[in-house]
């Protein structure tokens, strides 16, 4: 009888053990500031957005974390995607899309890890109402929108780490010239001046936060028949920021990027401005109309 309870015990104890988590804190505190130290009970998450809509999730790919989202499952786009860095590796891309089980089958113990899109059962996709689908990117919506990643492939330790990045959960709406722009002009000089400037360790990474803000256009989706015109946000501004250790302290940098907006895809407005964590903190919270910090929040 004891045996059965906690055999019981147990079972109950692995549902709470998903990818979609009550807090980033206590699953995994290692991508966010402070959260490498062995008590992580400093750790500093960006803000995290209050309402039913946000969800946590703990990007599980091959049974292990690979980084976290904050995802809005009415905009269906994440808020931003946390991750850390020490180095990089060059390697193919992953042919498939990925989707998190979890938003619409909460009590699915089965897909505790992020799922191929493809190798799930369509006639069950077709009914996620929480989260974006790879055919909700493939419209004909302005012709040129493509699949703007936060956390990028090019940042990623290993194949696995970059094949996880390629999860509809860490996706945003860009019009491919943005996308284009946002890789020459951010990612590429940002990751430079990373391997530059910090003294990078097993033990204390860079830790990066990438972001978007959403805005009043949309991606119009299908679920069976029905049309959802407020289906995928397209989000005004991509922002990121880092913070790292020198041998003499602590380095950090953002920088922020307008996008151009899905209906005048002929001119490009991508325009990006680099600045302070604190600056950019300032801009968040005229954007997101609350106050908004991306390193300091230890109030999770
Ligand atoms: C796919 O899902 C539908 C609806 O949940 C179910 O009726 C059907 O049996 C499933 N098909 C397979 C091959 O699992
Ligand atoms: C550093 O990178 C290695 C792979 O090169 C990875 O196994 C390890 O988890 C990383 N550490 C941190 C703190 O990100
Ligand atoms: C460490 O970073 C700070 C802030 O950017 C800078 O003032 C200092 O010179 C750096 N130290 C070294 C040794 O580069
Ligand atoms: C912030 O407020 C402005 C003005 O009311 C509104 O247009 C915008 O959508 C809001 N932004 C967010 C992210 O809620």
């Amino acid at each position: 009888m004891k045996l059965l309870t906690l055999l019981l015990l147990l079972g109950v104890t692995s549902l709470t053990e998903s990818e979609v988590v009550q807090s980033f804190k206590s699953k995994c505190p290692q991508f966010f500031f402070l959260g490498h130290l062995p008590s992580a009970k400093r750790v500093a998450t960006p803000t995290v957005l209050r309402g039913r809509k946000y969800k946590q999730i703990c990007q599980r790919w091959k049974n292990q974390y690979r980084f976290a989202t904050l995802y809005d499952t009415k905009s269906r786009i994440p808020v931003y995607s946390a991750y850390t860095y020490n180095s990089s590796n060059q390697f193919p891309r992953d042919k498939y899309w990925k989707v998190e089980p979890q938003l619409d089958l909460p009590w699915n113990r089965e897909n505790s890890n992020m799922a191929s899109e493809s190798e799930m059962n369509a006639s069950l996709t077709s009914t996620f109402e929480h989260q974006a689908l790879v055919k909700d990117y493939s419209g004909d919506c302005c012709g040129k929108i493509t699949r703007g990643h936060l956390f990028p492939k090019s940042y990623a330790a290993d194949k696995d780490q970059g094949d996880s990045t390629f999860t509809l959960t860490n996706i945003a709406p860009q019009t491919q010239e943005c996308n284009n722009q946002w890789a020459e002009q951010v990612e590429e000089p940002m990751l430079s001046y990373i391997k530059t400037k910090c003294t990078l360790r097993e033990s204390f990474p860079a830790y990066i936060v990438t972001g978007v803000v959403p805005g009043n256009t949309w991606l119009e989706i299908k679920r069976g028949n029905r049309a959802i015109k407020q289906g995928v946000n397209i989000p005004t501004h991509y922002w990121t920021a880092f913070t790292c250790a020198n041998s003499t302290g602590k380095v950090s940098h953002a920088y922020i990027a307008q996008q151009s907006h899905c209906k005048d895809n002929r001119q490009t407005k991508f325009k990006k401005l680099e600045m302070t964590v604190a600056k950019l903190e300032e801009k968040l919270k005229d954007l997101y109309n609350q106050s908004f910090s991306v390193f300091r929040n230890t109030k999770i």
